[in-house]
């Protein structure tokens, strides 16, 4: 569970036991969609389980992320709606160009060398996790953590807290009695005191303190950002504070991850990337003149080829993999195949098992081939478009930075471009 392949061992319970299997006392994993969406729902009498808390970035503060209560989970969503839909926030799309420009310039730089030297390697996977924190913060506070010209080097130490943190919420979320320990005034010292460190997720943390502190009191600073939009919309600088940092932290993993499951898949196979390539060409954006901009997300998201190589993407590697449970209510309620299931069972999700449903992607749905999204007909299309929008959630818990975190990736994809010349 926390060795990072607890995805696959629920797939390999799937392929055992089926759709609904137990995984602990009062725990059921599963991985039936239409039972999903239908218990994540707006209406939906189920409610967010107490394993959410394990989620909690900071002890003693909740976010729209982990509010137990639907009610100020539900009016916090709409209070957020217009700093995440980019309502309230301008220049977005300019900053996520800046930053990906930025990292295009240091591979320029460092890792393409002239023809006489060796080609250095970058590793991408701190590269892709730092721009997309980068992108976040600037977002959040119009002011990013890091400089995305340096992002091939964790120089916050951010990635290496994230590395120690997220084995420790695993671990809360899977035994909820360690939650109390974890929200106990004690925890809450020790991470207020690390908010004066200068390096990890404590860094981060007094980051957020800092940027927050400066939109309150006498000589505020005013902004178009998503922090802004927070301020405005009426959050004290305890709730700004603390969903300033998720909305800087909720994206950067599955965004990184993203980016770089469709850089690999579409960079290691010459048929796929040719493909890209000619459809690219035929839109003009290979041209000399075209290259050396970046593709406004406008155009992108209306390429067929790459929209079907990005959401076979997160069809073949979802970003997110975790269980996201939720409570039976009063009175219990049945599975789909009728078995009873008690008031207070937690329903946990099995996201890579929904992706890989062979009902729905045909028998080959193992396998990274993104002519499955142009090859069947637009009722099939919208099946499997409901499938793999299942990965940012449903209902009344969808992803709120879904919009942003799609022309993050978009344009970051679109810049594995080069000229044929
Ligand atoms: C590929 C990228 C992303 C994926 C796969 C993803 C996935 C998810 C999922 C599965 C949830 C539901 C959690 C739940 O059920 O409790 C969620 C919630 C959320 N996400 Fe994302 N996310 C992504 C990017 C982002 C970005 C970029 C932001 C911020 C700009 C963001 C902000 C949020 C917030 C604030 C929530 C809480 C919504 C709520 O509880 O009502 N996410 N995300």
């Amino acid at each position: 569970m926390v060795g990072g392949e607890m995805h696959l061992e629920f797939y390999k319970a799937y392929k055992e036991h089926g759709s609904a299997v137990r995984i602990g006392p009062n725990r059921i994993l599963v991985s039936d969609a239409h039972y999903l969406r239908k218990i994540w729902g707006v209406k939906s009498p189920y409610r967010r389980a107490c394993t959410q808390t394990g989620m909690k970035l900071e002890p003693k503060r909740d976010t729209v992320l982990t509010y137990l209560d639907e009610e100020k989970h539900l009016q916090m969503r709409a209070t957020l709606a217009a700093a995440y839909n980019g309502k309230d926030c301008s220049h977005v799309e300019k900053k996520v160009d800046s930053h990906i420009n930025a990292l295009i310039e240091l591979i320029r730089r460092k890792y393409l060398p002239s023809s006489s030297q060796t080609p250095a390697s970058m590793d991408f996977g701190i590269a892709s996790t730092i721009l997309a924190l980068d992108i976040a913060t600037d977002l959040t506070f119009s002011h990013p953590i890091q400089d995305s010209a340096e992002c091939d080097q964790d120089l916050t130490g951010y990635l290496a807290g994230m590395l120690q943190g997220l084995p420790v919420m695993q671990t809360l979320m899977a035994f909820p009695k360690l939650i109390r320990l974890s929200t106990s005034s004690g925890a809450s010292k020790l991470v207020e005191s690390t908010k004066n460190s200068s390096t990890g997720l404590g860094r981060m943390f007094g980051f957020a303190r800092d940027r927050t502190r400066e939109r309150y009191g006498e000589n505020k600073i005013v902004s178009n950002d998503i922090l802004g939009s927070m301020v405005r919309r009426g959050l004290s600088l305890d709730e700004a504070e603390a969903e300033g940092l998720l909305a800087a932290m909720a994206g950067a993993d599955p965004v990184g991850t993203a980016i770089r499951v469709n850089i690999l898949y579409t960079t290691t196979n010459s048929r796929i990337y040719n493909r890209l390539m000619t459809e690219f060409a035929a839109h003009g954006l290979l041209t000399p003149a075209s290259l050396t901009n970046l593709v406004s997300y406008d155009t992108l998201r209306k390429l067929p080829y790459l929209s079907a190589v990005i959401k076979e993407s997160f069809r073949i590697h979802p970003p997110y993999v975790g269980l996201l449970e939720k409570a039976v209510p009063e009175g219990g309620d049945f599975l789909p195949d009728n078995r009873f299931l008690p008031a207070g069972t937690l329903i946990g999700s099995n996201i890579w098992a929904i992706q890989r449903d062979a009902t729905v992607f045909g028998p080959d749905a193992e396998s990274f081939r993104p002519d499955r999204w142009l090859e069947c007909g637009s009722e099939q299309r919208g099946s499997m478009e409901k499938m793999v929008e299942l990965c940012f959630s449903s209902g009344r818990y969808t992803c709120l930075g879904k919009e942003v975190a799609a022309m993050e990736i978009y344009k970051a994809v679109a810049e594995v471009r080069f000229s044929p010349e």
